[in-house]
């Protein structure tokens, strides 16, 4: 299992943080850019990415929790491992094709209420699908169970190389529902980041 660590909860701790995942086995640096828009809160801004991208030794994993195009292009610019956007403010293959001919890998973000109908058009198209087990906007919530049967689902027409990730209350308990469903690879934040050893709750992920 791959593990990326959110370090949304740390934003006013954002260095350590951020040293702290160097430091661990995590595979991915998640950082949750979010708009005011598409969700009520605004964090992470271009100048704190180009920072964190800095001081970071794992590849990004960006989660663009956004409503523009020009923003998803702005955060493009910083040349994560994966830029993934939401699957509810595309409607067209536009965005898809500009982020994968700058050699970025690209990821779909689907919403706990949005039907995997909405993904099917991009399945060839894209690398990684991203699962929120939660509403997004927030870290340290609850894990929405139905979010398996539902990636169950989407496996049964996905492509066999599209990898799976899922993003939102991932701990040492919800770990089992995420291998359940067949996830290669977890978002986890306030389990990890809460915690004084992340490779001690690194491993508990894997
Ligand atoms: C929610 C974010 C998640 C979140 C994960 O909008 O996309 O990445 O920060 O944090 P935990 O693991 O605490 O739910
Ligand atoms: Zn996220």
């Amino acid at each position: 299992m791959k593990v990326s660590v959110s370090v949304l909860k740390e934003y006013n701790r954002l260095i350590n943080a951020i040293k702290k995942t160097n430091e661990s086995s995590a595979d991915f640096l998640h950082v949750d850019v979010m708009d005011g828009a598409f969700v009520d809160n605004k964090k992470f801004p271009l100048e704190v990415v180009y920072d964190v991208k800095r001081i970071s030794k794992k590849p990004l994993d960006i989660h663009l929790m956004v409503k523009s195009y020009d923003l998803i292009k702005e955060y493009a610019k910083l040349m994560p491992e994966y830029l993934t956007f939401h699957v509810e403010v595309i409607d067209d293959y536009t965005m898809i094709d500009y982020v994968k001919n700058l050699g970025i890998k690209v990821g779909l973000a689907i919403n706990p209420e949005t039907s995997i109908k909405k993904l099917i058009p991009y399945v060839d198209d894209i690398d990684l699908v991203l699962f929120m087990s939660v509403t997004p906007g927030l870290g340290g919530q609850e894990f929405k169970k139905e979010v398996v049967d539902k990636i169950k689902e989407f496996k049964k027409v996905a492509p066999s190389d599209l990898i799976i990730s899922i993003d939102g209350g991932v701990n040492d308990k919800t770990i089992e529902l995420c291998k359940y469903a067949g996830c290669d690879m977890v978002v986890s934040g306030s389990f990890i980041t809460n915690s004084e050893n992340y490779d001690e709750s690194i491993e508990k992920l894997r």
